[in-house]
């Protein structure tokens, strides 16, 4: 990985990156409680601040809009130390938004095969207006090729095929050490 900038003398916040079904929620969720940081769920975020749940916002607005919304919010955590963040898999399509989180961000790409990220889509579908209708698998495949460049942008990448999100949150806590 060639990282996306400076290195800092300490990490004060983590990204995890990563495609829809890579766990950055429920990782992210176990990563804070292990470090007793804050932890912010952007989907969760927009949906508190505009009262519509994701995919309203997709079928009303656009996802310019949200796009727009994961920026803002962005810009208002940027600087915050002891905490995880937690994007949606697009948040990384604006790719200055990971250089405005500041110096010291771990990003870390969770990595997830298209199967498996399909197969953990597929519960859930309608919460995730970019894979839902026909050939979901196919959707996944195109979309995941498109972002992989973006998502090299992190720092470290961890493979999560098959994996515990507590075994996960616990090798992230191990990197940070090393990282810092
Ligand atoms: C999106 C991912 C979703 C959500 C929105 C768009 C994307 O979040 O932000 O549906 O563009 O990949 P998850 O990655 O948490 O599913």
């Amino acid at each position: 990985m060639s990282g996306h900038g400076e290195r800092y003398a300490v990490c004060a916040r983590v990204v995890l990156i990563g495609f829809m079904g890579s766990g950055k929620s429920t990782v992210g969720r176990r990563l804070a409680s292990l470090l007793d940081w804050d932890f912010v769920d952007f989907d969760e975020e927009i949906e508190r601040r505009t009262g519509k749940s994701v995919p309203e916002i997709f079928r009303d607005e656009g996802e310019a809009a949200f796009r727009s919304l994961e920026a803002e919010i962005t810009d208002d955590l940027a600087g915050l130390e002891g905490v995880v963040l937690a994007p949606g898999g697009g948040w990384i399509t604006q790719p200055e938004l990971l250089e405005e989180l500041g110096p010291g961000t771990l990003a870390v790409w969770l990595r997830v095969t298209p199967e498996e990220a399909a197969r953990r889509t597929a519960r859930d579908e309608a919460r995730r207006p970019l894979l839902a209708g026909p050939d979901s698998m196919e959707r996944v495949r195109r979309l995941m090729e498109r972002r992989e460049p973006l998502y090299q942008l992190a720092d470290e990448v961890v493979d999560v095929d098959g994996r515990e999100p507590g075994e996960i949150a616990r090798e992230i806590a191990m990197m940070m050490q090393g990282w810092a």
